[in-house]
């Protein structure tokens, strides 16, 4: 059932009236009441314009929706993926959820530690080839963002491992730029698709197997020994070409946004070493106990996800800006936008009626402080309210540490800053001394201020260890899937990526001279006339 906030309107209507600062004028003490911790995170959401009285009643209205079964509906293997009459075990891939799962899970990750071992120490039995210099990964989504964002967020210093490179998009430039730069005798291809049937990663796939036979001579059968797959659909993967022992297993149970934590991450567990992929996973364990286990009132992913509602539904904020001062999670943004979006970007619930309220905001970010080069200006003075999240991570990786207060203290600023503003008069004081005087001077002034009230979350990691990264990711899914319950939609599936799909697939032949499809549109028509017209140009 969605969430009703009918009795939140009140809440929210007195909170608009009221300034951030005010709030903490009367309340001291709400940075220590509205922040919380579990493990190595901290979150900070004493920033957001709501107090403990909102607070309670979301939670109470979170309750009311049955949230807690919810939850408990999730960890127990219940079919929360409605549409497609499935449970969603990504927990289990961590060792948290029902047994057979987390058995499964834990024999294919074993099998993926054997072949690591394999390739490091006697590739030329399973692979052919002497020694292994490169693996490409090669997947789309949810087969490509979250092993991306693991291998730069973990990545320490390679100690002659192969070198990993990703190949998601079907531009042809991704490999005629990567190409180059391999050898196709040391080099190890790892086809990752949940379906084995996306387009791109099966264009890509056959080119790089043509590539790879060019250097065998033409023998087929010698470059697919290069070739590895992960995939829910064996049969499929067997059928292009892959021998059934050189692939890992997933299952309909896992959705592939919430897949990096198995086999999908090979490539990284190969890069950082089996032992940093199970910290990894320890990380997100810990975080799913909590989210099982905690009451609502101290639940994390429960608190992040209420906030977000908050800011959706009730202060009618349109996106969600997340910003990580560590460049190490540079990737983090396009990780959950596609977790987030593809999760929770529906307006029809599993009855198959229409959700009566906003659901999933614009999900954008980059990472500070490159960011506060280029939209912070709009954050700070544009005509919307945008919330942020900023990520800091309190104990560096590197040894520049001048560099890391600097880091923080642009983290610290900005927070404040969104909150606090700068008033006109405040404004005009710092330009006492500009010899600027009468319109001119005001005209200035008001460009100088910052209307403040900008709600903003920060959390805090203690370091940049796998646990802690496991332990953040792990959060975000369960803020998602709780969004995704309170707004009365099914978080699992994605049908909203299909119809392009065929559309594609409809159009291809046209742009090698077949007439356009019957059922095209005239722009689309007029657009594929243009392409053919200019291409021989
Ligand atoms: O974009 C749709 C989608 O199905 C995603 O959900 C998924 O992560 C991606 O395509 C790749 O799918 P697959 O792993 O089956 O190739």
């Amino acid at each position: 059932m969605a969430i009703s906030f009918d009795r939140l309107r009140v809440d929210a209507a007195r909170l608009r009236q009221v300034a951030l600062t005010e709030l903490f004028d009367a309340d001291p003490e709400r940075c220590h009441a509205l922040a919380f911790r579990h493990g190595p995170v901290f979150a900070d959401l004493s920033r957001q314009r709501i107090d403990l009285a909102a607070l309670a009643s979301l939670i109470q209205a979170a309750r009311d929706a049955g949230l807690e079964k919810a939850i408990e509906g999730l960890f127990a293997g219940a079919e929360v993926n409605v549409s497609e009459r499935r449970p969603a075990l990504h927990t289990a891939l961590r060792g948290v959820g029902p047994a057979d799962a987390v058995r499964r899970a834990a024999d294919a990750i074993e099998r993926m530690e054997r072949l690591i071992e394999l390739l490091r120490h006697d590739p030329s039995s399973t692979f052919g080839m002497n020694r292994v210099t490169d693996v490409v990964s090669v997947g789309i989504g949810g087969s490509d963002l979250g092993p991306r964002l693991l291998l730069d967020a973990l990545e320490r210093r390679s100690r002659g491992l192969p070198r990993v490179h990703f190949v998601s998009n079907v531009d042809g430039d991704v490999l005629q730029r990567l190409l180059p730069r391999l050898d196709p005798g040391t080099t190890l291809v790892v086809l990752i698709s949940k379906s084995f049937g996306t387009s791109e990663t099966l264009i890509n796939g056959h080119s790089l197997i043509e590539w790879m036979q060019r250097h065998h001579g033409g023998n087929r059968d010698a470059a697919l020994r290069q070739f590895m797959a992960v995939t829910a659909d064996t049969d499929r993967a067997a059928t292009f070409g892959i021998a059934r022992s050189r692939i890992l297993p997933l299952w309909p149970w896992v959705g592939g946004r919430l897949s990096l934590w198995s086999c999908v991450g090979f490539a990284v567990a190969l890069a950082v070493g089996p032992g940093v992929f199970r910290r990894l996973q320890q990380g997100a364990a810990s975080m799913d106990e909590h989210f099982r286990d905690a009451p609502l009132e101290a639940n994390l992913p429960v608190l992040l996800a209420l906030v977000g509602l908050w800011n959706r539904n009730l202060m009618a904020c349109p996106s969600h800006a997340l910003v990580p001062y560590a460049d190490r999670l540079r990737l983090l943004p396009a990780w959950l936008q596609q977790l987030d979006m593809e999760s929770n970007g529906k307006s029809v619930g599993p009855d198959g009626r229409p959700v009566d309220m906003a659901t999933a905001p614009v999900i954008w970010g980059g990472v500070g402080t490159d960011a506060q080069h280029a939209f912070f200006q709009c954050l700070h003075q544009g005509t919307d309210v945008l919330p942020v999240e900023f990520i800091g991570v309190v104990r560096p990786t590197h040894d520049f540490d001048a560099h890391h207060r600097a880091l923080l203290a642009n983290l610290l600023a900005q927070g404040a800053a969104l909150m606090r503003g700068q008033s006109t008069e405040q404004a005009l004081e710092r330009l006492r001394d500009s010899g600027l005087h009468g319109a001119e001077l005001l005209a200035l002034a008001a460009q100088q201020t910052f209307p403040g009230n900008r709600p903003s979350t920060t959390l805090l990691l203690d370091d940049l260890e796998p646990e802690s990264l496991g332990a953040l990711l792990a959060l975000y899914e369960h803020r998602t899937y709780v969004q995704g319950v309170l707004w009365g939609i099914d978080p699992f599936d994605q049908w909203g990526v299909e119809l392009g799909k065929r559309l594609a697939e409809q159009i291809e032949p046209a742009l090698t001279g077949a007439p356009p499809p019957a059922e095209a549109d005239a722009s689309t028509r007029a657009l594929l006339a243009e392409i053919l017209s200019r291409q021989d140009a």
